[in-house]
């Protein structure tokens, strides 16, 4: 559990989307970079490919990138795991052929001052929804599902979300129009807060407690990239 939950707390607010955070040319410029970028994983079980953003490549877009965060979302400083050379990495790409499934992305250090989760659309498909419910645990992925528990990856595998809030039953409709991929059982006592239509230049802004996933409207591939940010620098 996260030390500083009131701290946390006190940032808690709720997603938004800003339009036109790139212009034309930060968004082809964001479609080289992640051309150029080496691959870090292929994981072929969840048809994912991760690329992490290390500081050799475009620097001047790593400012601006920077620059137009914080004047976003004020004061923070980068909290991504470091690329599998050990440089420092200001987000991760992941090109997705399937929906990713209920998440957190709380992270692992619990003396962190968890703040903001950030997505930047790289295609117009993809479509994500972020819940009303939240957890101070670390970073887990949520699931009833028996092969998903034993399955070994960068989250902790679990089904404690489901005794944290009310039982309530999810609404069939809304399970059929966004959540097919996930388990209707694994949604109880979940509230949607927005679902996200992706689209170029723009950003997603969250709370790193919201559980979220992607919807299940996905044709062929998507591609976003993903920062994780905190208030207290800690080293
Ligand atoms: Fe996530």
């Amino acid at each position: 559990m996260h030390r500083f939950i009131e701290k946390i707390k006190n940032y808690e607010e709720k997603p938004y989307v800003i339009k036109n955070f790139l212009d034309p040319r930060e968004i082809a410029d964001f479609v080289k970079l992640y051309d150029e970028l080496p691959i870090e994983v292929n994981n072929q079980r969840q048809k994912i490919v991760k690329k992490k953003w290390s500081k050799k490549y475009f620097p001047k877009l790593q400012s601006a990138y920077n620059e137009k965060l914080k004047s976003a979302i004020g004061e923070f400083f980068m909290d991504n795991p470091k690329n599998k050379m050990g440089e420092d990495s200001l987000g991760l790409f992941q090109e997705s052929f399937m929906p990713v499934s209920l998440h957190v992305d709380t992270g692992f250090d619990f003396d962190k001052i968890i703040y903001k989760q950030t997505l930047l659309p790289l295609t117009e498909e993809g479509e994500t929804v972020i819940f009303k419910n939240r957890f101070y645990g670390c970073s887990t992925t949520f699931s009833i599902n028996e092969k998903e528990l034993a399955a070994k990856g960068y989250n902790k595998r679990s089904s404690e979300h489901l005794e944290l809030y009310n039982k309530k039953p999810f609404d069939k409709a809304t399970h059929e129009k966004y959540l097919k991929h996930e388990e209707i059982d694994n949604l109880k006592g979940l509230e949607i807060e927005m679902v996200y239509k992706w689209k170029l230049g723009e950003i997603l802004i969250f709370d790193r407690t919201n559980l979220h996933c992607s919807s299940s409207n996905l044709n062929g591939k998507k591609i976003g990239f993903t920062t994780s940010t905190i208030r207290n620098e800690i080293n």
